[in-house]
């Protein structure tokens, strides 16, 4: 099919780094878990525009706060104080582990696991990080760093501190490379982009002991997993654990770009005036969009309808190509018989658009935390209909 001329696709791909591969619709809408296209097709969306729409599209109370906020005062950057992000950080703090009493804010995921990096490698005066293998963390020079197999578009000539990978799941592992050695560890509890792939408890049981023996720092990164998306406002909640550093972001604006790290005083009163900055992070617009999602999770009772749509996705949905399901809440893997393109594509067919991931076997849904029990039963009906594989 030949594009017009005028059709933002066009317009973009003569514009823009050709680094996305984009989809074949142009959203010019949304209405609660719905995206509706420039030709009026209402597209049911799982996908969550990467994770970010807790809330799905148009809450009016989101929408209001954003609005008065930029009526009220567009912005202001961390040289003032300001009553909305003393606001944001207590309400996300009153979410947190309880041992987690300060809050950075920055701009995006990445941002948030570079500070945090940082803050490990100050705060210990240690040289080497371990990440988990299959994670993901970002694309800036530390972030990326810990992601794994980014060597393949690092760019950097070098990395900034010592790097290895833990076996994921392996305890034995875990157990030979913690040591003095190690700043900090940084894991995604449910790893996003790898399939929504749930880490064993014991496994993350024993990265947080092994921290504690040895001195090093245990990060979460919970810019998929975090903001109630696993059903509790963070997923090591779920664990029944407590990092030293968790960084959030996504959900965390409900779409305004917004990041966090989180931290425990002790670790926070290493860091003075000119240790950290950034000039948006913290913003007025940013700051009232975090206590909006947050007022809105709590108020509507949303973790307790994240796992109630897990139970209902999991009962109904391993049909057609779903072989099994893997994740926790609304980051879900579903693990098909075929290449996951091969079922996002035919699922678009029925309006409806879930997710693809770095396992090409693995669907991906990353739906709003107001999907409804209609929503999963028209998945599940798509998903019937899909044609058994062949072999
Ligand atoms: C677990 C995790 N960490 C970090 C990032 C990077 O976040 P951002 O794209 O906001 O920089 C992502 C993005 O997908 C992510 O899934």
């Amino acid at each position: 099919m030949s594009l017009a001329a005028s059709d933002p696709r066009t317009r973009e791909s003569a514009t823009t780094l050709s680094v996305y591969g984009q989809l074949p619709f142009v959203p010019v809408s949304g209405s609660g878990c719905d995206i509706v296209t420039e030709d009026q097709r209402r597209i049911l969306d799982l996908y969550g525009g990467h994770a970010v729409a807790a809330l799905g599209y148009g809450d009016p109370r989101l929408v209001k706060a954003i609005g008065a906020q930029a009526q009220l005062l567009l912005f202001q950057s961390n040289a003032v104080a300001l009553e909305v992000r003393a606001k944001a950080a207590e309400t996300l703090l009153g979410v947190a582990p309880a041992n987690l009493r300060r809050v950075f804010f920055v701009n995006s995921g990445a941002e948030a696991n570079e500070n945090a990096l940082r803050m490990a490698c100050v705060a210990t005066a240690r040289r080497k990080v371990l990440a988990i293998t299959h994670g993901f963390h970002g694309r800036t020079a530390a972030a990326a760093a810990v992601t794994w197999s980014a060597d393949k578009w690092y760019g950097f000539p070098q990395k900034p501190f010592a790097v290895e990978f833990i076996p994921r799941d392996d305890c034995d592992s875990a157990k030979a490379m913690i040591s003095d050695q190690v700043a900090a560890v940084i894991v995604e509890p449910v790893q996003g982009l790898a399939g929504a792939y749930d880490l064993s408890a014991e496994f993350l049981g024993t990265l947080r002991k092994q921290c504690t023996l040895h001195g090093a720092l245990l990060i979460a990164d919970e810019v998929q997993s975090g903001i109630g998306r696993c059903g509790h406002f963070f997923a090591v909640q779920a664990y029944g654990i407590e990092p030293d550093i968790i960084t959030a972001a996504k959900a965390l604006g409900g779409g305004i770009p917004c990041g966090a790290v989180l931290c425990g005083n002790e670790l926070a009163a290493r860091f003075g005036p000119g240790d950290l900055g950034t000039t948006f992070g913290g913003g007025p617009i940013a700051a009232a969009a975090i206590v909006a999602v947050i007022d809105a999770i709590r108020h509507d009772r949303l973790l307790d309808n994240v796992r109630a749509r897990e139970i209902q996705i999991r009962e109904q949905c391993v049909v057609g190509p779903v072989r099994k399901i893997q994740g926790m809440g609304l980051l879900l893997g579903l693990v098909c018989d075929r290449p996951a393109v091969e079922v996002r594509n035919a699922l678009l067919e029925h309006d409806i658009f879930a997710g693809i991931s770095a396992d090409p076997q693995v669907l991906r849904i990353l739906a709003p935390l107001i999907l409804e029990p209609r929503h999963v039963d028209r998945l599940a009906e798509a998903l019937l209909s899909l044609a058994p594989a062949t072999c």
